[in-house]
């Protein structure tokens, strides 16, 4: 067994139907004013967003209401809510949406809370910079309210996003950012439609995967991602079909959380590394979706080049899955992939590049922004990966 660290951020998690109503109680213990961060449309148009109001202000909450986030949020929708979070003097940030409001609120609380009374960027914060600026205790508190069950961000330390100009998709990474308290209330979850459960069902098996594979994982983490991996293979089929199960709603908000867990300690590697790329160069492409395109190639790569342990781990999944394993062999490792694509096929996410109108003249551009923003993920690859070996796998999942 390697050596490891290990640590859990302290994430206060209030789970299950109707925990919305708990928001205003946890927002007052950081203060009196607060800033919401959600997308354009669904919590209002579901009507949970005149909810969250009501529960923050019967406690004595004033709240600023910031209505703009986007799937791939830019630094300008993070930099333009951080001026109302200042200009209001918000005490607390509460990300009310999918992981692009959560990790909007977390880029938020951390450019009002380092604001000294000069414009700053939240790219000044982010590895893509030379010298990043620090993230400290400055941070704003966050509080997480998920309504999907996909990235994690409502446990982890991580927040997205977008620098339009260079096309580069990244992590801003700090224990500061993670929030608080996490509210996941399956009331909210359960209105998301098919589609958005299949892509978002499917993040949460590629976090689960990829820390189980990753350089980064210890022993910890695999248990997470093994468990998760079972919840996932269960119950992402339920909830697609559908999404009144609640059982299959909650076991998969408990496998997003253990994803969650996973990421912080281990981290996802190839899949994530060429995925965000694919979203940076093609907004349009959701996150899980692109996911979906080149997991599989990824997994085929790292079982042919992977070492003995990295095989045996494929084979755990392939077994989760269902398959006669006799022996930790490459060859049995392949049916891991099945165990995938069965998964897609089950949940209509069986997707590559092309269909999104990829083109292979980006392709060396988009190597390039991998290299720049996800360096984390490609090192933590079980296998070493070359700038050519990405742009051929690329090509393979066209
Ligand atoms: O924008 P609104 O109108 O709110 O609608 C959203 C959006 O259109 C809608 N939606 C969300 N919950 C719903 C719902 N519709 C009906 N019912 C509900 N319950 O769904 C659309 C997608 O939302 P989004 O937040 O973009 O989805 P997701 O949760 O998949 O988040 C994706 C973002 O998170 C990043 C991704 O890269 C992407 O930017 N990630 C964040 C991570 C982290 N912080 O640790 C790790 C991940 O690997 C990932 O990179
Ligand atoms: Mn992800």
């Amino acid at each position: 067994m390697r050596n490891f660290r290990y640590y859990l951020p302290a994430s206060d998690i209030i789970f299950g139907s109707g925990s919305l109503n708990s928001v205003g109680v946890e927002a007052k213990r950081f203060g009196k004013k607060a800033l919401l961060v959600t997308g354009k449309s669904s919590m209002k148009r579901l009507g949970f967003l005149e909810k969250c109001v009501d529960f923050l202000k019967k406690e004595g909450l004033e709240v600023e209401h910031y209505g703009e986030v986007i799937s791939n949020p830019t630094v300008d929708i993070v930099n333009r809510g951080a001026r109302i979070a200042i200009e209001k003097n918000c005490d607390v940030i509460i990300g009310f949406g999918g992981g692009s409001a959560i990790d909007t609120a977390k880029n938020i609380a951390v450019v009002a809370g380092h604001f000294e009374g000069k414009d700053i960027s939240i790219w000044e914060f982010s590895g893509a910079v030379e010298n990043p600026r620090p993230i400290t205790s400055k941070t704003l508190p966050v509080i997480a309210i998920t309504s999907t069950s996909g990235t994690g961000s409502h446990v982890s330390r991580f927040a997205v996003v977008t620098n339009e100009k260079t096309r580069e998709k990244m992590g801003i990474l700090s224990l500061f950012i993670c929030p608080k308290v996490s509210i996941v209330d399956i009331d909210i979850i359960s209105c998301m439609p098919p589609s958005l459960t299949s892509k978002t069902g499917f993040d949460v098996m590629a976090h689960l995967t990829e820390c189980l594979v990753s350089r980064r994982s210890n022993p910890i983490t695999d248990f997470y991602c093994l468990k998760g991996v079972e919840l996932v293979l269960e119950y992402l089929p339920r909830a697609y079909r559908n999404g009144e199960d609640l059982e299959a709603r909650e076991n998969m908000a408990i496998a997003d959380t253990l994803a969650g867990w996973a990421l912080v300690t281990s981290r996802p590697c190839l899949p994530h590394a060429m995925s965000h790329p694919v979203s940076a160069f093609y907004p349009e492409v959701d996150h899980g979706e692109a996911l979906a395109a080149l997991t599989c190639e990824c997994m085929r790569f790292n079982i042919e080049r992977g070492d003995e342990e990295t095989v045996r781990k494929y084979c755990e999944i392939a077994r989760i899955g269902g398959k006669n394993i006799n022996s930790f062999t490459k060859e049995e490792a392949l049916k891991s992939i099945d165990v995938i694509k069965e998964l897609l096929e089950k949940i209509d996410l069986n997707v590559r590049l092309r269909d999104f109108g990829v083109k292979e003249e980006d392709f060396e551009g988009m190597v390039r922004s991998a290299f720049s923003t996800m360096r984390g993920p490609i090192e933590a690859n079980p296998v070493d990966v070359s700038d050519r070996d990405i742009i051929e796998l690329y090509k393979k999942s066209m």
